[in-house]
């Protein structure tokens, strides 16, 4: 590794500003330019706190113009359509969704609410106000993923489609398999257009995400129908423990807002998550891992999602085998690479350093990971994942994601929410 000077730190934080002002379309932050042109979910609570490093207002705006897509029902859209932009597909019309402003019909993790919380420590005289004006629409989303993504009350969350969560990870392979995609008909994807095919989803799964959707559009997104009887139910523990963890957040905004009601409805949701997620513990491999629900089967491999479990709270240094056996898979992953956190586990012969959900790292993993092992007192691993998320993006720039094994930088160029995650960090 090289030392850098400071100097070319702050160059590099210049560098990371422009990027969000030039993503910036006016409120909200597309990711990328041409490959994802629109409003995602989970990128804007990132992205908020980038700017947060220098634009305050800003910051709270990127939160502020997400929660102006919410649905109804609670649910806050994984992708906000504004425009139609031809350089993205699946666009407005394959989901059918009937909202204003146009949406998709899945949800992303909830980010969003330890945002708005990180966002109000920042400063809270500028926050209190946004804070309360954000705080009931949180609730609604949270009560809608306790309510419609975990019916039976199990203490963990299904995911609808793999865009809920991790795209092409290895984990939805077997479940893939099952899935009858006669009726995809034809369709262009435009992505290919954009960046390596090498760092991409495959076909093979793009028939599926697409038969998927087909599904949701076809059953008007009736979470009751997606959740009991759809073509792809997988309980995640990625996004069970970013809910967690924002149901804690959440608890704390309703505490410091005296919204008590509220706060005794949200430990309800903690306490049956704190017991249930001991469900999604694979025996076998000995790590959180996806659940197949249409066949019972444990995915076979351990992703970064495993290793949210300190971000939700859970497993601190004095206590648990649990987090003694997680840290070990950590040390054991690390030392196969020279950039941590790699998305998958090296040893897993499905590893693919440069595609995507396969094996890459992501510096938002990278943040939420380091967080949770600082608080559970992991220094050490939380310094190792912090020093190589910084040498990532000093060498390779601000690429969507890089390669674990090298650091090549990979996927989209100008990458938002990587630039978020320099400002948060190293600004
Ligand atoms: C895509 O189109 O690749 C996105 O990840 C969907 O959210």
């Amino acid at each position: 590794m090289t030392t850098q000077t400071p100097q070319s730190d702050n160059v590099i934080t210049q560098q990371a500003q422009a990027i969000l002002r030039q993503n910036d379309r006016g409120g909200y932050t597309i990711p990328t330019d041409r490959l994802y042109p629109y409003q995602w979910n989970w990128d804007s609570a990132f992205v908020s706190l980038g700017f947060a490093t220098f634009d305050l207002d800003r910051a709270w705006k990127e939160i502020e113009t997400l929660f102006e897509a919410q649905w109804p029902n609670g649910m806050v859209p994984h992708i906000v359509f504004r425009a139609d932009d031809p350089n993205y597909f699946p666009g407005p019309s394959v989901y059918g969704v009937q909202q204003d402003p146009p949406t998709s019909g899945y949800t992303q993790p909830p980010v969003a609410t330890s945002a708005i919380r990180w966002l109000y420590e920042t400063d809270h005289n500028v926050g209190e106000a946004r804070m309360r004006a954000l705080f009931s629409k949180c609730l609604a989303w949270h009560r809608w993923f306790h309510r419609e993504r975990d019916p039976d009350q199990q203490g963990f969350i299904t995911i609808t489609h793999p865009w809920e969560a991790r795209d092409n990870a290895p984990d939805w392979d077997k479940p893939f398999a099952n899935i009858d995609v006669s009726g995809v008909g034809t369709y262009q994807r435009r992505d290919l257009n954009h960046v390596d095919v090498d760092a991409r989803p495959k076909k093979f799964d793009y028939d599926r995400y697409l038969t998927i959707v087909k599904y949701g559009r076809e059953n008007e997104w009736d979470q009751n129908i997606l959740v009991s009887q759809g073509p792809f139910r997988i309980a995640d523990p990625g996004i069970t423990f970013i809910l967690h963890r924002a149901d804690r957040d959440l608890q704390f905004l309703a505490a410091t807002l005296g919204e008590t009601e509220a706060e005794a409805e949200i430990q309800q949701w903690l306490t049956r998550t704190e017991q249930g997620v001991s469900k999604l513990w694979n025996p076998e491999i000995q790590a959180y891992t996806t659940l197949d629900l249409k066949t019972g089967e444990w995915f076979d491999g351990i992703t970064c999602a495993a290793f949210l479990a300190f971000y939700a709270g859970l497993h601190s240094n004095e206590t648990t085998d649990k987090g003694a056996t997680l840290i070990a898979h950590l040390e054991r992953i690390l030392s196969k690479v020279q950039y941590g956190l790699p998305g998958f586990d090296p040893d897993h012969p499905a590893f693919e350093p440069v595609r995507y959900w396969r094996g890459p790292v992501w510096a938002i993993i990278n943040y939420m990971a380091v967080r949770g092992l600082e608080e559970q007192g992991y220094s050490e691993l939380a310094q190792r994942i912090r020093n190589d998320t910084g040498q990532l993006i000093r060498n390779g720039g601000f690429p969507e994601h890089f390669s674990p094994v090298d650091g090549a930088p990979c996927g989209g160029k100008n990458f938002t929410w990587t630039a978020a995650m320099w400002l948060a960090w190293f600004s």
